[in-house]
């Protein structure tokens, strides 16, 4: 298997050269084209490329260029253990959380596959208790809500998983515990939910992979002067989910703790405990399960070869071909689904801190572009926000719209003869198109140019396979996108330098930090 930069494929050269010759979205897309372009994405979910600027000569390069980077080779290596995350020097395993898709694999003497087994059983186990009544905070109390306080990966994923089944989970008659979340070290965030929340009902759940994470470690702390301040035990109302080489690990001040490894990237802990506690305590553990079974099935899907079967890696490489070929710079992410109001959030992180990369695996600089600037809102909000520059602007963006044919809580009024399901897929039919095939106008302002690219990722109704699935797509369009830019997907060593000077300023309130420019924002801010 051979690492090598995209420049430095065969490839390259026939796509820059199809890249030269304009395709006319408009002609290219037919009625017949959006029926035959659909490809499963697991969990009942499918891909739609019809609107892409892609004909059958592009998708035959992209399939060599697929060839010739050994990327199914290269997420089977993933899969195996190899030591894919180069920068640190560590396996990648979070597809092994939601199953087995190659051998066992050993590190060290230990068994990874049975230890997240056994992690995923423990937190099952333990939301069950609360769930059932079982652990209590007080003798005659019950816990009615759980809040997570972690940042990036430890909150913007199960963030948006846990907003996307509340709906879901309300009209199947589960059981809701109420789910929050505080991230941000703003005073504001931590002070608002424990004035919101029963503290006395309340499980707080601290996820930290690393357990030193600046705005997490003050955010406990915070709620636990407050509840302190209530009379209550702190121990009573905080669990733990974190590395076992964390400093928080093996902390009897939890009421329990759950762990999770280096292996796991924070942008891709969904499927460990830092998802799965807080889904399990809100929804049940079953709930959780399915949502593995949607990840895993489209972790499946993914190891085909054949670029058109296989949903994740086409629409990485259709990303790479706009990137790399067309020069578009940016990609929105466009949920026709109020469920998934915080979903882009996510994949800004998953994509942005995974793929936006200058230097290659080997920490040479790369002569390409890379990782796309992703943004995203739910439809049909974003409609009436930042769509005019989306059909109208002087750049051109692709955009991934998601789609479901029917709402999660199924309560729905008919006005002027529809649904407003019925409206909200009428939009987003009416936006695809539209911004495929534009309007003729003479009057400039009221032109729309069209030719504007986008796919459809859509299913029946969003259920926890489904997310899962489609959590899973984004993940491996991710992973296949960074084995095609030759970069290392698993690293983000572009936070470090911001984190380091906010310490080095904390440190010399009185003094200065010894960096002038540094102190002068300093002094503006008031610190
Ligand atoms: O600062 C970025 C980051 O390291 C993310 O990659 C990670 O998801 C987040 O911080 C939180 O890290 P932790 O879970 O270790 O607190």
């Amino acid at each position: 298997m051979k690492f090598i930069d995209l420049d430095k494929t065969v490839s390259y050269t026939g796509l820059l050269e199809l890249a030269g010759k304009k395709i006319d979205l408009k002609t290219l897309l037919t009625p017949e084209r959006v029926e035959k372009c659909s490809v499963p994405a697991g969990g009942g979910l499918a891909y739609n490329w019809a609107a892409k600027w892609v004909d059958e000569n592009v998708l035959e390069a992209l399939e060599k260029l697929s060839g010739e980077m050994e990327l199914i080779a290269k997420y089977r290596a993933l899969l195996s253990g190899e030591v894919m995350n180069t920068g640190e020097g560590r396996m990648v395993l979070h597809h092994l959380l939601r199953g087995q898709l190659e051998k066992d694999v050993i590190h060290q003497g230990k068994n990874i596959g049975e230890f997240y087994r056994k992690e995923l059983a423990r937190f099952a186990a333990f939301a069950d208790k609360v769930r059932s009544g079982e652990i209590v905070p007080a003798p005659g109390k019950r816990y009615t809500a759980v809040c997570q306080i972690g940042i990036g990966g430890s909150d913007l994923g199960p963030r948006a998983l846990a907003l996307a089944l509340e709906n879901w989970a309300a009209v199947e008659g589960k059981k809701t515990l109420r789910a929050e979340f505080i991230s941000n070290v703003d005073p504001d965030d931590a002070s608002r939910l424990a004035s919101l929340l029963p503290l006395s009902e309340t499980l707080f759940i601290l996820v930290s992979k690393s357990g030193t994470t600046q705005e997490t470690l003050t955010n406990e702390l915070f709620i636990k002067d407050k509840l302190a301040r209530a009379g209550l035990d702190p121990a009573k109302h905080m669990a733990a989910v974190t590395s076992e080489t964390s400093p928080l690990a093996n902390n009897p001040g939890y009421l329990d703790s759950f762990y999770f490894d280096d292996f796991i990237g924070g942008r891709y802990s969904s499927s460990s405990g830092v998802g799965g506690v807080i889904l399990s305590l809100a929804f049940g553990s079953d709930v959780f399960k399915e949502f593995l079974a949607g990840a895993h099935e489209a972790d499946k899907l993914a190891l085909e070869p054949s670029i058109v079967k296989n949903a994740a890696l086409l629409d990485a490489l259709i990303g790479v071909w706009e990137r790399n070929f067309l020069n578009l710079p940016y990609t929105a992410i466009l949920p026709y689904s109020q469920a998934l109001s915080r979903f882009p959030a996510h994949l800004q992180q998953l994509d942005m801190e995974s793929n936006g990369k200058r230097v290659n695996r080997d920490g040479k600089p790369v002569a390409y572009s890379t990782g796309p600037v992703v943004f995203g809102e739910p439809g049909t909000n974003g409609q009436h926000s930042f769509y005019q520059l989306l059909h109208q602007g002087t750049d051109c963006v692709p955009l991934q719209f998601v789609g479901f044919l029917e709402s999660q809580r199924g309560d729905d009024i008919s006005v002027d003869g529809s649904g407003s399901q019925t409206k909200l897929k009428a939009n987003l039919a009416a936006q695809i198109t539209a911004f495929a095939l534009g309007k003729e106008d003479a009057n400039g302002n009221k032109h729309f140019p069209g030719g504007r690219p986008s796919s459809l990722l859509y299913g029946k109704r969003l259920t926890p396979q489904t997310l899962g699935a489609l959590l899973a797509h984004f993940e491996n369009k991710v992973m296949f996108q960074g084995f095609i830019w030759n970069v290392n997907s698993f690293d983000q060593e572009g936070v470090q330098l911001g984190k380091v000077l906010a310490r080095k300023i904390l440190k010399k309130q009185s003094s200065g930090s010894g960096d002038p420019v540094l102190d002068a924002y300093g002094s503006l801010l008031g610190i």
